[in-house]
């Protein structure tokens, strides 16, 4: 630390003594300020707060001010909205629509039967088929979603974990159909499936064979999907979930080291597939925090890559994620106060240096969003591209006393985490000792107590209420998607080269009860239009199915 001159000694005392004096006469709000990871917050931040690292410069190792040299003076964030409810149809409108309006990344939400492996005809599927998000049985589907939209001009995240490596497939066979070489696809499947154990609960298979469906997919694009990202580690449920943000980065970075493990002892380079790893963030209220988390969890896992598996391709240590706002903010009350939430929570998503990102819109905490709730969503994003200025120099709030300083507790308290889940054996062994589970449960139990004592403020919701609130416009979905589903599934059952379907799910399911990649068995079976139940039953039959803790 750097010896203060006798004048700055001085200056230091006058405003040591004027603060004392000011306090007696007025007291502050609160007794302590707090972020919501329980971190304490100065009165004021100065050069003596200041961490020992220096934040370095953007696009240069650990990269805390931001994976790119120029970052958004020479590309923005991807505008990436997640879409997707009823039938393959009406959410190829949603996307055009959006894609017209400007957005400049796809991103499907899938329903939940599809998450799961059921076809929309399962029983299972009943009164969920396009409910929370687009129904998807066959290659058919695909197809229909993304009619008019050539693959080689966009890239697509697909929120799709369990069966992730059938719908990767699906989306390559569409490929083929508009002429496109997988070698041309850009995207992102989420495939993340230590944290649905965790969070977010769309699993189907145990751990080891989820392991390895995902190692595989990491393989298999390595040599033929060579612009895709091959999963979205995320952190964002985990959030939704209850977490603290040191809690988020600290899960999160705990789950991206079992799956560069599992990669290494599946036989891969760390370079080979390092370098498609891609990271998902939540975007939540505490706007310092959120800035600050995202530049520790830059620096973090860029010494995790670097120090703990010696990746030398630069490329593999740049932790690249997707931000969305946080779905767990918004209030059913007074909904238009979360087009407030929402602006300072994707603010913060910019300049904590995302590079895509997704608006919530004003309504979710209701419905899926309107098409005009959507739309301001986006325009949000807009805004804070084109005038707003923040995206015009980079990393803008880098040397800030705050900034820097919470950096570095953040940093601090997720090696903590990271240290404890590496003594229970890693990620995987954690999950299965519901450690993960507990850390958060117990956080999420903290934060409600603040909220019903009246500690944390949500407006409009626990102060600030009006007696009659206007029940907005929402979306419905259309009820008779179902039945529309249902017979377009049983017409294309019936349309099938029966033999063939027959025959890709068998050599499916004897190679699962091998040691090849299963990608291109998958990828035959979907061109033969078998669905994603079926080949997902057939998986069932070799893997089982996980049962939570
Ligand atoms: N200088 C040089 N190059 C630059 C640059 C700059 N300033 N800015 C960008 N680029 C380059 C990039 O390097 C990249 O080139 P590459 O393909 O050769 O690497 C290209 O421009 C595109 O940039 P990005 O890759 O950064 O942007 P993308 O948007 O394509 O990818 C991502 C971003 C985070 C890497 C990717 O994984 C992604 O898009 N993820 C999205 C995940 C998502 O949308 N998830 C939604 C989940 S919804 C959900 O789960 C919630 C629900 O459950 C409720």
């Amino acid at each position: 630390m750097k010896k203060k001159t006798s004048e700055e000694e001085e200056l230091f005392k006058n405003w040591k003594e004027k603060t004392e004096r000011l306090l007696q006469k007025r007291p502050e709000r609160k007794n302590r300020f707090q972020t919501l990871s329980n971190i304490e917050v100065n009165r004021v931040y100065t050069e003596a707060d200041q961490p020992g690292e220096s934040p370095g410069f953007p696009g240069v190792f650990p990269y805390a001010r931001g994976i790119h040299p120029t970052m958004y003076r020479s590309r923005l964030w991807t505008m990436r909205q997640y879409a997707g409810f009823g039938s393959a149809r009406e959410t190829n409108r949603r996307f055009r629509y959006l894609l017209e309006q400007g957005q400049t990344g796809l991103s499907v939400a899938f329903d939940l039967p599809t998450q799961i492996g059921y076809d929309s005809d399962d029983p299972m599927a009943s009164g969920e088929v396009g409910k929370v998000g687009v129904a998807i049985d066959s290659l058919k589907d695909m197809e229909k979603l993304f009619e008019g939209i050539p693959l080689d001009q966009v890239s697509t995240s697909m929120t799709i974990n369990a069966p992730a490596s059938v719908l990767l497939a699906m989306y390559i066979a569409v490929g083929e159909k508009q002429g496109v070489s997988s070698r041309e696809l850009r995207g992102t499947i989420q495939n993340d499936i230590l944290k649905e154990y965790i969070a977010r609960g769309t699993y189907i298979f145990p751990p080891k064979p989820s392991m390895r469906l995902i190692t595989d997919v990491f393989k298999y694009c390595a040599e033929s999907v060579p612009k895709w990202n091959t999963i979205s580690i995320s952190g964002y449920h985990i959030r939704e979930a209850g977490s603290t943000a040191v809690q988020e980065v600290a899960f999160t970075l705990s789950d991206g080291i079992a799956y560069v493990e599992a990669a290494i002892q599946a036989g891969l380079e760390v370079d080979q597939f390092a370098p498609r790893l891609s990271f998902f963030f939540n975007a939540h209220n505490n706007f310092f925090e959120e800035i600050a988390k995202f530049r520790a969890a830059r620096r973090i896992w860029a010494k995790i890559m670097k120090e703990r598996f010696h990746a030398s391709n630069e490329r593999s240590l740049q932790l690249r994620f997707h931000t969305q706002t946080g779905g767990s903010t918004l209030t059913a009350q007074q909904p238009d106060n979360n087009i407030v939430r929402v602006t300072l929570q994707a603010l913060a998503a910019v300049l904590g240096g995302t590079q895509s990102l997704h608006t919530n819109s004003r309504d979710e905490a209701l419905a899926l969003p309107t098409e005009e709730s959507a739309r301001i969503a986006l325009r949000t994003q807009q805004i804070i591209a084109y005038e707003s200025g923040v995206a015009d120099t980079v990393d803008p709030l880098g040397g800030s006393y705050y900034i820097e300083a919470l950096t570095d507790q953040i940093e601090q308290e997720v090696w903590r985490y990271i240290e404890k889940i590496d003594e229970m054996g890693g990620a995987v062994s954690a999950v299965e000792q519901g450690y993960m589970q507990q850390e958060i449960h117990r956080a999420a139990l903290e934060t409600q107590r603040r909220i019903e004592s009246g500690e944390e403020i949500v407006v409009g919701m626990n102060r600030y209420q009006i007696e009659q609130e206007t029940e907005p416009q929402l979306l419905r979905v259309d009820p008779s998607v179902e039945k529309q589903q249902l017979a377009q599934l049983s017409e294309l059952k019936a349309n099938r080269d029966l033999l063939e379907v027959e025959e890709k799910l068998n050599s499916l399911k004897k190679a699962a009860e091998g040691t090849d990649n299963l990608m291109p068995y998958i990828l035959d079976a979907v061109r033969a239009y078998c669905t994603v139940g079926e080949i997902c039953h057939a998986l069932r039959e070799v893997f089982g199915e996980y049962r939570a803790v």
